[in-house]
């Protein structure tokens, strides 16, 4: 196992949680050599010796051999993370919004500097499934993904729906447990959902899409009529993510809030839980559940990631390697 020096951009929820789950990690040979951030004044749980203020103390110390990026402006994490990858460090990134932003780039700047990416919590936080889309569906196994992909707008729905409290209240429960976008309209907009619907497409079938491919419909237009329809149906509404394969080699995918009832299993998974039901062709489904938000949650995938570093992991990207083989024809179209 590599021993791996970590130059950490961000210090917020998920940069302090990690900060606290390495320390709880004394087996992982990794420790945070660096930390970068944005405000001088802001004040934090460790002493300022901790912190640069300058990217570049970082980029250009030979020593860190891993970033960690976990701000939250997607553009400047894309300058960060680019740099990085063209000076051959690894990198982990939990910025969904950057990663389906720049997917494309950030394949060929992998490809072009020989040196992994990973990002594991930037798709359901704490819940492993980029690496068991990568790695166990293989060969075309997958139908269909479908799940709750969004901590926020989940706890909000469970609140509201079951406690009553007002969507205002919810949502600010969630902000105040570190749940929530910094702009918020990102989760209740459908729009951090959509991002990690585009990761989680390539990965499951190799299509790589644009953010204005698909469609995205979020809860805020969700009001009295429809929570009143779903009790008196017994029925609850849940913010779904959905990509399938239609027929020629289509694939269809979006975001939209759905009625689910008891026998869905979307149904049971609240708070700010994520849930992702995968079809397949020969195992039936699978269904995987986690906390989809939060700091310790969060940083355990990003740990996850680390610690995969240490053995030399990287993403395989098979099956879009397999779609660009495909020569350019229209096998995988987008339906939305
Ligand atoms: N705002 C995101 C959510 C954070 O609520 O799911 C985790 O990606």
């Amino acid at each position: 196992r590599k021993n791996l020096n970590i130059g950490l951009f961000g210090f917020g929820v998920v940069g302090h949680g990690l900060y606290e789950v390495l320390q709880k990690t004394p087996g992982l040979q990794a420790t945070i050599k660096n930390i970068c951030v944005k405000d001088k004044d802001k004040k934090r749980q460790i002493g300022p010796e901790n912190f640069t203020y300058d990217k570049n103390d970082i980029l250009n110390d030979p020593d860190i051999n891993v970033i960690v990026e976990l701000i939250d402006d997607a553009d400047a994490a894309y300058e960060i993370v680019s740099a990085a990858l063209k000076k051959g460090k690894a990198v982990v990134s939990a910025n969904k919004k950057m990663v389906a932003e720049h997917f494309q780039e950030l394949l060929q700047l992998q490809r072009e500097n020989n040196v992994p990416l990973l990002y594991e919590a930037a798709a359901c936080a704490s819940m492993p499934i980029i690496r068991n889309l990568e790695e166990y569906y293989d060969n075309d196994l997958l139908e269909s993904i479908e799940g709750i992909v969004n901590g926020s707008t989940n706890y909000i729905l469970t609140k509201t729906f079951a406690e009553n409290l007002s969507y205002d209240a919810a949502l600010k429960q969630a902000q105040d447990l570190g749940f929530a976008e910094s702009n918020p309209i990102l989760d209740t907009g459908g729009f951090d959902a959509k991002y990690k619907l585009q990761i989680l497409l390539a990965h499951s079938f190799g299509y790589i899409a644009k953010p204005e491919e698909l469609y995205n419909i979020g809860i805020d237009g969700i009001g009295d009529l429809e929570l009143k329809y779903a009790k008196e149906k017994g029925l609850k509404i849940k913010l779904v993510a959905q990509a399938f394969k239609g027929a020629e080699g289509s694939i269809s995918a979006f975001v939209i809030p759905k009625f689910v009832g008891p026998e869905d299993r979307l149904y049971h998974v609240d708070d700010v839980f994520n849930g992702v039901i995968t079809k397949t062709s020969f195992a039936d489904t699978h269904f995987f559940v986690g906390r989809g938000a939060g700091a310790y949650p969060t940083a355990s995938a990003v740990l996850s990631d680390i610690s995969a570093l240490s053995y030399d992991y990287r993403y395989e990207y098979k099956k879009i390697f397999r779609s660009e083989n495909q020569s350019l024809t229209d096998d995988v179209t987008l339906k939305v």
